[in-house]
């Protein structure tokens, strides 16, 4: 941690503990709006379940750098299954159009203060597991499909059809009944590693647990604590309807047992979770990512916006930032010359990256570095 982050979870020591939980509260909602397409400016607006949110989960499922992974992408429905990631960029959500750098936000910067906030409290207190577990399942932005608007909680519900059949985002809240509450660390874990769920079955890979199965068990039994540690709402969802039982998963590279310590690799397993390839890595026809192109620029699904080549190209990537330039700007959104990003990616940092630690954008930026440099410009 850097001193700042430590002066500032000394500031946010002294507020109440009610503080605490408003700030917790708040983490959640930008978590869990990394999703549905313009999803909190409306509270208004009942989201008829049927309208398909169809976040996070497409194809980006498939982005980790491996070739063998893609055949997802061609069962989930490309194109239509995209929203999240670009949101339609609703002018209010974006941070950068204020003008004000996003680094303001940054009380939750460091990662974890919400957890000893409230440890006085003695209520919902958050585990150091826990707190790190939030933290991956903020960068990831894998609660805003389960976030259900109504509840106000990731009480599932969302749907998602396609040529598949239509599947529900759960309720992984800890309610014993509808949500995962009698489900052990370790069940969540393999099915955020593997998609098996406790008694067998497979889930559809719209769950991104092909991405997800580069997260150390360390890290999925983390972000099963910080699951476990929400407050459980009941809500009962429907059950799938698909056309074909989805296939067993076995990653290519098993999970490794503890968090990568070298940044490259560390970097690799970052940019795999938060799924930049989404965005920033051109599709083939059948709608699965183009490797040779892995993270060389695109535009983002249904969206205006040019991802741009964050390979290390020196003419058409970003081969001239430094490390320390690309850290920067994943955490503010400041470009080498001091001038802000705005659109998608403000948004993805707003709600995302803004959070990343100075060491994990660091690590972003070494394997940023480290991948194949591909010329290539809009
Ligand atoms: C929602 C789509 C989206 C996602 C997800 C996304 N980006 Fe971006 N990114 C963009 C867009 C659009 C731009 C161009 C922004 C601009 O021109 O101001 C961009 C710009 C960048 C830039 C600046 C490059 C340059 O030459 O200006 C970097 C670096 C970057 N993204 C890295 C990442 C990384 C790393 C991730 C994943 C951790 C990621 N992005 C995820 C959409 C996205």
């Amino acid at each position: 941690m850097t001193s700042s982050s430590v002066t500032r979870q000394r500031m946010w020591t002294r507020p109440l503990w009610v503080a605490g939980l408003m700030l917790l509260a708040g983490l959640l909602l930008v978590a869990c709006q990394s999703t549905p397409p313009a999803a909190e400016p409306a509270p208004t607006e009942a989201p008829a379940p049927t309208d398909t949110p169809v976040a996070a989960e497409e194809p980006a499922a498939t982005e980790t750098p491996e070739a063998e992974e893609e055949p997802v992408a061609t069962e989930t429905p490309a194109a239509e299954e995209e929203p999240e990631v670009t949101g339609t960029p609703a002018a209010e959500e974006e941070p950068a159009a204020t003008g004000t750098p996003v680094a303001e936000e940054e009380p939750e910067a460091t990662g974890t203060p919400a957890a000893e906030e409230e440890a006085d409290s003695g209520e919902a207190a958050m585990s150091d597991a826990a707190a790190y577990g939030e933290y991956i399942a903020v960068l990831t932005g894998g609660c805003g499909c389960h976030f259900n608007r109504d509840l106000g909680a990731m009480a599932g519900g969302n749907r998602f059809e396609g040529p598949f059949g239509e599947v529900f985002a759960r309720n992984i809240t800890p309610d014993e009944e509808t949500g995962i509450g009698s489900w052990s660390a370790e069940e969540i874990a393999a099915a955020l590693q593997l998609g098996v769920r406790p008694d067998g079955t497979q889930l559809h890979p719209i769950m991104p647990y092909r991405a997800f199965s580069v997260l150390s068990d360390q890290e999925a039994l983390d972000v099963a604590a910080y699951l476990l540690s929400l407050e459980p709402v009941a809500n009962e969802v429907s059950e799938r309807d698909l056309a074909n039982e989805p296939a067993a998963f076995t990653p290519a590279v098993a999970p490794p047992a503890e968090p990568h310590t070298d940044p490259v690799a560390r970097g690799e397993m970052l940019v795999t979770i938060a799924r930049c390839g989404a965005c920033h890595t051109p599709t083939n026809e059948d709608g699965s990512p183009n490797m040779e192109m892995y993270l060389a620029g695109a535009m983002v699904p249904n969206s205006d916006d040019y991802a741009a080549n964050i390979t290390p190209d020196d003419e058409t990537g970003i081969g001239r930032w430094s490390e320390e330039e690309i850290a920067n700007f994943m955490r503010t959104g400041e470009f080498p010359d001091g001038s802000l990003t705005v659109g998608a990616m403000a948004q993805q940092i707003e709600r995302r990256f803004s959070r990343l630690t100075e060491e994990d954008a660091l690590a972003i930026a070494a394997y940023l570095k480290s991948i194949p440099a591909v010329s290539s410009t809009r």
